[in-house]
């Protein structure tokens, strides 16, 4: 549907003060993605001529967060009335339909709004996205009339007994005629228990003149605002529940979905089996055929097809793990790219590392990547041999084939298919185990 006679306005400049948190309300992130980044995504998908994002004059970062749509200042925080008519001048002159939404309501779906936006189609100067639920603390309760239009919405601190026992609530998304909204808005006052212009005097008022539709929604989880913490909590698991279905049905296994969390930007080829209690970070790529084991951390990598990684692995970003390799417990792995078929089975660590295809990294091994000044580089040609707890101190290339034997600490490049040990000779002393030590024998 395109909707060039639409305009959008997301409220976001709210302090938010009962999350209790430097960073304004709306750049909390859900998955990974700032709340108010789901919310731009679905305006965007309606396709509307521009997207204007309110917020107060001390939000640069948020600002950034919304380029390039427009932006207009809230100057003090007056309430959510206050919040349209700092929209205002980047209406004026606009018949079309103007869609309302609340920055910290972010996971409306774009069909419900769609709904909202044709629901007015047939007349009305407005319409309202109601949501029946069960608790409805907190939200402004929506009167009806006898037909079931809006009579009037009232905030939880201005309502009666009576009015709070009501379960259909505001969810803030309205959609109006561009056309009427200079009038309403001028008759916006604060005569309330907060003190603040309200946003709902606008249906209200509209209400007034006309029939005022609402539409409800079924789904809590996609209108349940953010105040406060364990809102924030209850987004992340609805935005969770939605990327586990969608890797369900795009083909992945999961023995335990609710134990598996990903980032918004995870991507999963089908046939992959991801085991219980995985963490997915940003920028992660899992390839057809590959197994993520339990309590593996991944972010920023990319696991070739049938690779295999885990249980307990830390893949750090910057790196790439080749096709069929296996990386195994214990091991973390950082900023390396990992070759096909090779093997870090257990208890190792890879910083800044190439390791071509075959390489066998075996128990303890580790590169040596940090001066405590500079990371350096460690290469590894194909089909080497790292024995167990080797000490490769970068900058160091290891030839193809090579052959590192157990303990050694590597400081210079070893040619292909050389042997190098590192290590002091050993020594054995016969008796010497006995000799000048107490023993209980
Ligand atoms: C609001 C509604 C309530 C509704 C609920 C749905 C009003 C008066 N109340 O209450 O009816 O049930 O949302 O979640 O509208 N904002 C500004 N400037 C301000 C104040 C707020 O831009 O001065 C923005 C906030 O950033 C936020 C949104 O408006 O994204 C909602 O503000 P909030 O204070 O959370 O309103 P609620 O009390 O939740
Ligand atoms: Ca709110």
């Amino acid at each position: 549907m395109s909707e060039k006679s639409l305009r959008i306005v997301i409220l976001a400049a709210g302090r938010g003060s009962r999350m209790k948190s430097g960073l304004p309300k709306v750049l909390h992130p859900l998955a990974g993605l700032p709340m108010i980044g789901w919310l731009l995504k679905t305006a965007e998908s309606l396709d509307p001529e521009k997207i204007i994002i309110v917020v107060s004059p001390d939000m640069p970062d948020l600002e950034k967060a919304v380029t390039p749509h427009e932006i207009a200042i809230q100057p003090v925080a007056n309430g959510t009335g206050g919040a349209l008519k700092a929209a205002l001048p980047a209406l004026e002159g606009f018949g079309g339909d103007v869609l309302v939404l609340l920055g910290d309501t972010p996971l409306i779906s774009p069909d419900t709004l769609r709904g909202l936006i044709k629901a007015r189609k047939g007349g009305s100067a407005l319409s309202l996205l109601g949501c029946v639920v069960e608790d409805s603390a907190g939200y402004g309760r929506v009167l009806l009339n006898a037909d079931g239009t809006l009579r009037t919405i009232v905030e939880e601190k201005d309502a009666t007994a009576e009015e709070r026992a009501v379960k259909l609530v505001n969810t803030g998304a309205f959609c109006l005629d561009g056309a009427r909204l200079a009038g309403w808005a001028g008759r916006l006052d604060d005569g309330n228990a907060q003190k603040e212009f309200y946003i709902t005097q606008i249906p209200a008022a509209a209400a007034e003149g006309g029939a005022v539709v609402v539409t409800v929604t079924e789904d809590v989880t996609e209108v349940r605002g953010c105040n406060a913490r364990e809102d924030l909590a209850a987004l992340e698991k609805t935005v969770q529940n939605r990327l586990r279905r969608q890797a369900l049905r795009d083909g992945v296994t999961m023995m335990d979905p609710e134990s598996v969390y990903f980032n918004h930007d995870t991507f999963i080829a089908p046939d992959v089996l991801i085991e219980p209690q995985v963490f997915f970070g940003p920028g992660v790529r899992v390839e057809r055929g590959a197994v993520i084991r339990a309590f593996s951390y991944l972010e920023g990598v990319v696991i070739g097809e049938g690779a295999s990684v885990g249980p307990f692995a830390r893949l750090r970003p910057g790196s790439e793990i080749g096709e069929g390799a296996r990386i195994g417990n214990f091991v973390e792995i950082k900023n390396s790219s990992i070759g096909a078929g090779s093997k870090v089975g257990h208890l190792a660590y890879v910083g800044d590392c190439a390791m071509g295809a075959e390489v066998n990294f075996s128990a303890g091994a580790i590169t040596v990547n940090y001066d405590g000044v500079d990371k350096h580089r460690t290469v590894i040609g194909e089909g080497a041999m790292i024995g167990s707890n080797v000490n490769l101190v970068a900058p160091v290339e290891i030839g193809k084939n090579a052959y590192i034997a157990a303990g050694s600490t590597i400081t210079r490049n070893i040619p292909a298919d050389a042997l190098a040990i590192a290590r002091e000779r050993e020594t054995i002393r016969e008796g010497g185990g006995t000799g000048g030590r107490k023993t209980k024998r």
